[in-house]
């Protein structure tokens, strides 16, 4: 890809460049509880976002996405917004890194990716992430610090792109390390390594190809939820609810808005369930936990849909060890969690019977942990 890329930029743009590039990220368990201040468990994956960027002498930043061969033009200022909306992503982090004091001037870019696109897999994060890092490292003598980069690319959903989200995906872009997940507190921000080589057994992602959006998705309106319930409970976020309270405010409360904290709850401890028995090798634990979570999220969180829930009907019938829908929802992927003996049974029938159903097969998406933003050598 990298090739590619320098040598779009070299016809288009006829100077020399430097390559970065960031990662999309997988999610163990811990969904939904980022801008809940929980705790989430990510890493990043060999699914990279890469750009090559020159600086122009302009202020004007121009910009060629070669997998959408779309070619954009904008300025610095914020009167000066692109109307497409994969320039508002480069768009956005260029304005945040300048509300934050950064130096931003004109450059010209060329990027593509391999993070599939709509599939939960957080591309935008890993776009925005990508930006955020090249921004530092080409104008800001890496001066920005790493948590603050990807505060760059969260704040750019909520400012430029209308989604609300929490922390998770821009965390994992940036800090994701090669075989580690990364337990963070997205409260504290406090955040651990775990080496991730889960022996005899793998983890696969399955995208139903039901495309998922969050922009307009009823994303925005889980979090209304959720801040609802703190409010009512009186706590900052639902990090400090628990059942108990929870019992008490059943009356003043929706159901709809009751079962989200629910979930919630719930979800906020199993992610400390799964790091433990991750440390005690207890794969066993850890796939309940993710057939918890998917249960969760499919009937008390309600952001699955019909092929996820088949996704994840046709794993507990195959023994597959842990399965459940990955990242916001609405579509996209479930990530399992499979021994390697049943593997093989599990791919063939998840493709032969989502076939059956669906008219085409589950995509089969393998993934290896690997490292965050970076430059990337020549
Ligand atoms: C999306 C958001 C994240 C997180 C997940 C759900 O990926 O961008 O912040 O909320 O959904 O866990």
């Amino acid at each position: 890809m990298k090739e590619k890329i320098k040598e779009q930029f070299k016809q288009r743009f006829g100077t020399d460049c430097v390559t970065y590039a960031s990662a999309g990220r997988i999610n163990l368990i811990g969904e939904h509880t980022d801008y809940n201040g929980g705790f989430v468990f990510p890493g990043a994956i060999d699914k990279y976002i890469m750009a090559a960027i020159n600086i122009n002498g302009t202020d004007k930043v121009r910009v060629y996405s070669m997998d959408m061969d779309a070619y954009c033009e904008f300025g610095l200022k914020e009167e000066d917004a692109p109307q497409e909306q994969w320039a508002r992503y480069i768009f956005g982090v260029c304005r945040e890194t300048i509300k934050r004091g950064g130096i931003v001037k004109g450059f010209d870019t060329v990027f593509a990716g391999n993070v599939p696109l709509g599939a939960g897999l957080s591309s935008s994060a890993a776009l925005e992430s990508c930006f955020a890092f090249a921004l530092n490292d080409m104008f800001n003598d890496n001066k920005i610090d790493k948590f603050e980069l990807a505060k760059i690319g969260q704040s750019t959903e909520h400012n430029y792109c209308g989604v609300n989200c929490g922390i998770m995906d821009q965390f994992a872009s940036v800090f994701g390390k090669k075989d580690c997940l990364m337990r963070l507190d997205c409260r504290s921000l406090e955040h651990e390594y775990f080496p991730f080589h889960p022996e005899g057994y793998k983890l696969v992602l399955l995208n139903s190809k039901v495309k998922h959006e969050l922009v307009d998705s009823p994303y925005n309106k889980r979090r209304e939820s959720c801040e609802r319930v703190a409010a009512t409970l009186g706590v900052e976020t639902l990090r400090d609810a628990s059942y108990t309270m929870l019992a008490d405010v059943r009356d003043k409360i929706s159901d709809e808005d009751y079962r989200r904290a629910r979930y919630v709850i719930g979800e906020k401890q199993r992610v400390l369930d799964v790091c433990d028995a991750l440390e005690r090798g207890d794969y066993e634990t850890v796939g309940r936990c993710m057939f918890e979570t998917h249960d969760g999220l499919s009937r008390d969180y309600e952001v699955s849909c019909e092929e996820l829930d088949y996704l994840n009907d046709v794993a507990r019938e195959c023994g597959v060890t842990g399965s459940r829908i990955m990242g916001g929802g609405f579509g996209g992927c479930t990530i399992n969690l499979v021994k390697d003996d049943r593997y093989d049974n599990f791919i063939a029938t998840a493709r032969e019977k989502f076939n059956a159903k669906y008219g085409h097969e589950p995509e089969v998406i393998n993934v290896i942990i690997s490292d965050g933003a970076h430059k990337v050598e020549d």
